[in-house]
């Protein structure tokens, strides 16, 4: 008999033990190789002492002081470490403590900047079909998933948020994209200067499961907004800090974001964290203008969380985990491909670094159908895996998030692959296939 209110409450869920590197144990004993770090969160491995130490010792000192009156050392610490990354472009930082907060904070923040500058025309956030932001109301009114939307559609400030169709696999003139000037005609149907800000993901997530668009593409982006003033907001919740095999995917598409919202990889699941982090314009705007972010969070610029993720940037570093993530995820890539040739179930690997996308073939009418069985096959025998579908019309097909780690090794990730076959072999054995 349960008292908590599960996910699904029909599940079953085992109860977790503990955790050591890649690795995972319930109560039970079974253990689950985690090839998905949980949900592309636990970038430096589970079990690290190291990063409980430095939360320990900031419990024991203060665990929280409002950040209304105090800062902390080790805030400023992150702060400084998150700067050192993005270096030589200037960049401050505002915690918070998720990747939907973090969101939230970067629609706020970047309608505030218009206001201060004698803009107040500038309401609205364009962002892009398919994509995924976050699940609190302003972040999923960014979103363009369908299926996630749907249940709270009437709840969603939809003027506000104007989608446009960006590029997207398999399109039905062939190409991959759906080129720019879609985008500036819709921008145009909404007059751009009535836009604040547009945000996007440069590596697929959960919408898209590692989905990159043509070269250019999003540097094309950056100059359309750059030209009708348009913030960016590159959404890193699920790129950065390493994921993609450089500390930041926008980097990877030579962008200066104005805005990034940051969390997942940032305390690496330690403690909940998230941040935006903007421009030296944004944050000169806000200081010499009204001289206040009018927005902030009980829990934001949490000392505790500071501390965790201080230490994994500090365990991240020490440990070449960004150039790990670039070799081993070449290594996943190459060995992924494999996959399209020996099942029929597996139509594309696609991906950066250590997240790589698996598309698989959707039953007709039942979208979702097979990258659920696929995931809940390869958690049944150990494997966690993280599946995707529904995102938008056209992509509404199957996939699943391969995202070890970054910490892996070339002999784990075999033993990763020799799961994921002997799971497809099931799913596409009970398929008919
Ligand atoms: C790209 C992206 N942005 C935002 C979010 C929301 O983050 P959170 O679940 O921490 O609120 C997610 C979560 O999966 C994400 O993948």
């Amino acid at each position: 008999m349960t008292q908590v209110f599960y996910r699904s409450p029909r599940q079953d869920y085992p109860t977790i033990s503990h955790g050591s590197g890649i690795y995972l144990w319930d109560s039970t004993g079974q253990r689950y190789l985690d090839g998905s770090s949980g949900a592309l969160v636990v970038n430096i491995g589970h079990g690290r002492r190291e990063v409980v130490d430095a939360m320990a010792a900031q419990a024991g000192r203060v665990a929280f002081a409002h950040t209304m009156r105090f800062t902390s050392d080790v805030q400023e610490q992150l702060g400084a470490l998150i700067a050192a990354r993005l270096a030589p472009v200037p960049y401050y930082t505002y915690f918070v403590s998720g990747g939907s907060e973090a969101i939230e904070s970067a629609i706020k923040l970047a309608r505030q900047y218009h206001l201060e500058r004698g803009e107040p025309r500038r309401t609205k956030i364009m962002a892009r079909w398919a994509s995924y932001h976050g699940n609190t109301l302003g972040a999923l009114a960014a979103s363009g998933h369908l299926s996630r939307r749907r249940p709270y559609a009437p709840l969603l400030a939809d003027s506000a948020f104007p989608h446009f169709l960006g590029p997207v696999p398999h399109h039905p003139n062939g190409e991959d994209c759906y080129c720019l000037t879609t985008l500036e005609s819709r921008m145009q149907q909404e007059d751009p200067d009535t836009i604040a800000a547009l945000v996007i993901e440069v590596v697929g997530g959960s919408a898209l499961s590692g989905f990159i668009a043509h070269p250019g593409y999003f540097r094309d982006v950056q100059a359309l907004c750059r030209r009708h003033r348009i913030l960016v907001i590159v959404d890193e919740v699920m790129t950065g800090m390493g994921r993609t095999g450089e500390w930041w995917a926008h980097t990877q598409e030579g962008l200066e974001p104005d805005l990034i919202a940051l969390a997942k990889g940032l305390a690496s699941g330690y403690s909940p964290l998230g941040a935006v982090v903007a421009h030296q314009q944004v944050w000169d705007t806000i200081r010499v203008g009204s001289g206040t972010f009018i927005h902030g969070l009980t829990y934001g610029g949490n000392p505790v969380s500071a501390a965790a993720g201080a230490a994994v940037m500090t365990i991240m570093e020490r440990e070449n985990l960004v150039r790990n993530a670039r070799r081993q995820g070449a290594y996943l890539a190459q060995q992924l491909a494999a996959l399209v040739k020996d099942f029929a179930l597996v139509t594309q690997v696609r991906g950066r670094g250590l997240m790589q996308g698996l598309v698989l073939r959707s039953v007709d009418g039942q979208p979702g159908e097979v990258a659920k069985s696929l995931g809940d096959d390869a958690f049944h025998h150990g494997l966690i895996i993280y599946p995707g579908s529904g995102a938008a019309r056209g992509v509404e097909g199957d996939h699943v998030l391969i995202a070890p780690p970054l910490t892996i090794t070339s002999t784990e990730i075999d033993e990763l692959l020799d799961g994921l076959r002997a799971s497809l072999q099931r799913v596409q054995r009970l398929r008919g296939g």
